[in-house]
């Protein structure tokens, strides 16, 4: 029987082209519009590999229509859009892409910058035709250098945000489930607690994955420990915070702003109570989003479906 993989969103053909002839690729026609539920349960029903993107939600019931299933393999490091759980009592292997993403650290700083320094007020102005004048306190907002930096889940790509922040004499704390004792010794990084991370940073990165532990932990409580002059950055997931508790916060001007890649609903609307705030800098879920990097993550997700349907173990399990 000829093996099947299901691709739910459009690649380029060139990743396709170079797939064993022996597999039938079957891959839904836009590379923007998600496949519907009612085609994908159609299609898993003989497929042998999925290829899912971060908002395809591959749940238990979606996992048993697929007898023949192997992989599924996941085109994000985050996972939360799978029930591993489900995939591990059917023996179906999930993978992820760990390890290529770490550009995503680029554009967490590039956030953290545009958050500070008001860049996207200042874009928006001139753009508009706004600029009037010089003026001392125009548009003023926080330095970068020379503070402290909070990252919250000290991954590859939290450790890579640390690297950055070295280049701007940033002191750096981390807090994360476990001690990263390599990245203490190599970045001077110190691990602080929870609370002592949103008391004392000048900059809360958040990175973490959504998990049990994570959801929602950025809440009203969290944010009223933030200094006033604290900006919180947010390149991991959305719903590791409660949004109505930081319009709140930023209202309230608990906290200096926000830079946000990562929404609890995506894409976000323009009515979004976020989206009319000033301090609020918000980007579309790009985090990861260069060609160098989309081009290995694909490579890496195909691989692993190639080795998996050929009775290898896969490069990037993960794992519960
Ligand atoms: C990931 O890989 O989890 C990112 O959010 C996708 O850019």
């Amino acid at each position: 029987m000829q093996l099947k993989i299901v691709i739910t969103r459009k690649l380029p053909e060139r990743f396709i082209n170079v797939l064993p002839s022996s597999i039938e690729v079957v891959m839904w026609e836009s590379d923007h519009i998600p496949m519907p539920r009612e085609q994908l349960l159609a299609q898993i029903k003989e497929a042998d590999a999925l290829l899912t993107v971060l908002s395809d939600h591959i749940d238990r019931e979606l996992l048993a229509a697929a007898p023949r299933l192997k992989i599924v393999s996941n085109l994000a490091v985050g996972y939360d859009n799978i029930d591993v759980g489900a995939a591990t009592d059917l023996s179906i292997v999930v993978t992820n892409t760990p390890d290529v993403l770490t550009t995503t650290a680029d554009l967490t700083f590039a956030l953290l910058l545009a958050t500070a320094r008001r860049m996207g007020e200042g874009m928006e102005l001139v753009k508009e035709d706004q600029w009037r004048s010089w003026s001392p306190f125009f548009l003023a907002g926080g330095d970068v250098h020379h503070k402290t930096v909070g990252i919250f889940g000290m991954g590859a790509i939290g450790q890579a945000v640390a690297s950055r922040a070295k280049g701007f004499q940033m002191e750096v704390i981390y807090h994360n489930r476990n001690r990263r004792l390599e990245a203490e010794k190599a970045l001077g990084a110190t691990y602080v607690s929870f609370e002592e991370l949103l008391r004392t940073s000048d900059f809360v990165v958040c990175l973490a994955p959504l998990t049990k532990e994570t959801a929602d932990i950025f809440n009203y409580e969290a944010f009223k420990q933030m200094k006033p002059t604290t900006y919180f950055i947010n390149a991991g997931r959305g719903k590791v915070v409660v949004e109505e508790d930081l319009v709140k916060a930023l209202s309230d001007k608990r906290i200096a702003g926000a830079g946000l890649d990562v929404f609890r609903e995506e894409p976000i609307r323009s009515h979004h109570p976020l989206l009319q705030l000033k301090n609020v800098v918000a980007l579309p879920h790009v985090g990861s989003a260069s060609i160098d990097t989309r081009t290995k993550m694909i490579q890496l997700c195909l691989k692993n479906i190639e080795r998996v349907v050929e009775g290898n173990s896969p490069l990037t399990p993960v794992k519960l």
